[in-house]
């Protein structure tokens, strides 16, 4: 079983209307909803592959019900627990003429030492053998240090734990020992503390890092990945695509790559399923997901470099 953990998922509301008049009426021609969250997306892209997940995390108020049902009628098994405080909404307006998308992007909700403590325990109490995904930004009223406990307190249990985050969380997580870790290439340079800009650069400030995660896998966008573990060190490229939105990218490839592992993948095969997963997702609008058969055309273009 795959765990994803999102502690601060979204309802995202999407207006569309012709154009936008200031300081009058506008008549919304259609209004859709849909559930947003780094976890869910790595949730769906794993179950589209054909693996079994339960995404667990915090929703709360009417908004917090709308989004578990969502989850639910999606196909998702959701072990979610309760806040107080409403899950946010953003809204985006789409303006058809121009097409223009303006996002109104919603604070988090705040959250309560007892709501935390409750998700803690269910999240300490996460099988033996089971991979965890730690993903996205952390709400207010949890500490950086969220992640980086987590992993502490799953330690001799053989659960693998995947962070995808940024900045501290993703510093003091790498210091709890997780098993994999997928920053971008700024996520990379932030944590370095230096300018990462080229492959070289990344395995250049690799090393330090594999005493304390098994691997690192560093996204770079159009660029594949640069990953490395303490015996192998590779660069994936993806093939040339039409790009239609980069938004979700790194939650296609965290998804195919934990996939893979789960299954028993080696790690470069792991790599190159997650990467086509990854470009895979850019073929469509932001948020939805590319097909089995999608996936697999664009992995027999991915081309791997050992370095
Ligand atoms: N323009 C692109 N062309 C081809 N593949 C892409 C492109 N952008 C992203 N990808 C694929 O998606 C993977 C992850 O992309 P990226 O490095 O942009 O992740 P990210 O910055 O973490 O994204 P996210 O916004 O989801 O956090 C890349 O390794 C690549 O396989
Ligand atoms: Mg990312």
């Amino acid at each position: 079983m795959i765990y994803t953990v999102t502690l601060n998922p979204s309802l995202d509301r999407i207006v569309d209307i012709d154009e936008l008049i200031y300081d009058d009426v506008n008549r919304i021609l259609e209004e859709k909803r849909l559930v947003s969250g780094k976890a869910i997306s790595v949730a769906r892209v794993i179950r589209g592959l054909g693996g079994h997940t339960c995404l667990m995390g915090l929703v709360g108020g009417y908004n917090g019900h709308e989004v578990e049902g969502r989850l639910i009628s999606e196909g998702i098994v959701c072990d979610l627990g309760k806040i107080n405080a409403e899950t946010r909404t953003n809204i985006v307006i789409h303006q058809r003429r121009k097409k223009l998308q303006t996002l109104f992007s919603a604070s988090d909700p705040e959250v309560a030492p007892p709501e935390l403590a409750i998700l803690y325990s269910k999240l300490c109490d996460i099988p033996r053998d089971s991979y965890v995904v730690l993903s996205g930004t952390l709400p207010a009223g949890v500490t950086e240090n969220f992640y980086a406990q987590i992993i502490t307190s799953l330690a001799g249990k053989n659960v693998r734990v995947i962070v995808d985050a940024d900045g501290e969380a993703l510093r003091r997580s790498v210091m709890a020992r997780p098993f994999l870790i997928k920053p971008n290439i700024h996520e990379f340079g932030r944590l370095v503390e230096k300018n990462v800009k080229e492959v070289k650069d990344v395995i250049e400030n690799v090393e330090p890092y594999l005493s304390h995660t098994h691997y690192i896998v560093v996204s770079m966008g159009a660029r594949g990945v640069v990953a490395a573990s303490e015996t192998e060190r590779y660069h994936i490229v993806p093939p040339k695509v039409n790009v239609k939105s980069q938004i979700g990218a790194g939650d296609a490839l965290v998804g195919g790559l934990v996939y893979a592992l789960s299954v028993g993948s080696s790690f470069v095969d792991a790599l190159t399923l997650g990467v086509a997963c990854g470009t895979a997702s850019t073929l469509n609008a932001a948020g939805a997901f590319p097909s089995r058969d999608g996936v697999e055309n664009i992995r027999k273009e991915v081309l791997v470099k050992t370095i």
